[in-house]
């Protein structure tokens, strides 16, 4: 059965010993919980494709302790090193090159020659790293296309028997998954829990976005994903009968709100805890649709947008 460890010196020992024995163990980051392996442990990365029941061998993301951990993985170059020192630790994934000699897995990279990073700013996830002392392949730890988790129990409603354990830190402060970043030239691969605008400042020049050749998706192509049981409708601007309307900011009276206020911050915060609230209480009223009001696309609100496109897609 699947442990819940406290978020104490205990919870970490036991956690960072089941990842040297190659088990799984479910964390909090800052942005969502990630279901982690040893990502120099090819049966370790394996396990997590089959936990979520991925049908495909996705590039993971890469969590490291520090800079030091970074450097021995990837080739680290000025531009990298600016923006490590400028959002990380933080929601900020850097696609590097991958050092031949960084021991890792090559499921974590699916054989490519570059690999993604990120230094989690969650303090639970950055003792789990100092503990473990190594490198973390990580994922969203839910079941593949649904709906990431921000809680320990979103955690166990997915996953409950099928990995070692979760380390319980509570909610999760930023909600989105990371913002991922390739380099030379700059190209945003997923808007994420850092804001664009706050790249391009850093950066000094607008950003290209999307389309690499790594993804398997051709460009502009929506996969479902994210996906509540219910339909959703977008930009909804009045509630139907028959719909769970999830509003944001001033509007129609809402069942849910992801900010009622409009802050992007607590809706990016709320918006997959919402999504899983709307999906219960339209099952509890069999309406087949959860409608959602319009989020401005500045700030987190690309972010959040991406993810409601996905949610809507149709589904495959
Ligand atoms: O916030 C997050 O980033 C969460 C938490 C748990 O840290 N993690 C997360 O990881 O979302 P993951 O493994 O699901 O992200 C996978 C995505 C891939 O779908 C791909 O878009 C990108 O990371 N990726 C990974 N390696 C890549 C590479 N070498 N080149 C391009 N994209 C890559
Ligand atoms: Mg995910």
């Amino acid at each position: 059965m699947t442990e819940r460890l406290g978020a104490d010196a205990a919870g970490l020992a036991r956690a960072a010993a089941l990842l040297r024995a190659g088990d799984l163990v479910a964390f909090p980051t800052e942005t969502v919980y990630g279901l982690g392996g040893d990502a120099r442990n090819g049966a370790a990365v394996a396990g997590i494709f089959a936990a979520k029941g991925r049908p495909r061998f996705n590039p993971l993301i890469v969590h490291v302790a520090d800079l030091e951990m970074a450097a021995q993985i990837a080739a680290v170059s000025p531009q990298a090193y600016d923006l490590v020192q400028a959002f990380w630790p933080g929601p900020l994934t850097l696609v590097l090159p991958l050092r031949k000699e960084a021991g890792l897995s090559d499921l974590v990279t699916a054989g490519l020659d570059t690999v993604a990073l990120r230094m989690p700013a969650h303090p639970l996830s950055r003792a789990l790293l100092q503990a473990f002392g190594g490198p973390l392949a990580a994922p969203s730890a839910n079941p593949s296309g649904k709906v990431s988790p921000t809680t320990a129990d979103h955690v166990l409603e997915g996953l409950s028997g099928k990995i070692a354990a979760v380390l319980d830190g509570g909610a999760c402060a930023v909600g989105v998954e990371s913002t991922i970043l390739s380099l030379e030239p700059p190209r945003l691969l997923r808007p994420g829990g850092l804001p664009v605008e706050a790249l391009e400042t850093a950066l000094g020049a607008p950003l290209a976005m999307g389309g690499d050749a790594a993804k398997p998706n051709a460009p502009g192509q929506l996969s479902s994903h994210y996906a509540p049981g219910a339909a959703v409708r977008l930009m909804a601007t009045e509630t139907h009968e028959n719909e769970v309307f999830i509003g944001f900011g001033p509007g129609p009276e809402a069942d849910l709100s992801l900010s009622e206020s409009g802050d992007l911050v607590e809706a990016a915060a709320l918006l997959f805890a919402t999504l899983r609230k709307a999906d219960v209480l339209a099952s509890q009223r069999g309406a087949e649709t959860i409608a959602v009001a319009p989020v401005p696309e500045t700030g987190l609100g690309r972010a959040i947008n991406d993810r409601l496109r996905r949610a809507a897609a149709p589904r495959g």
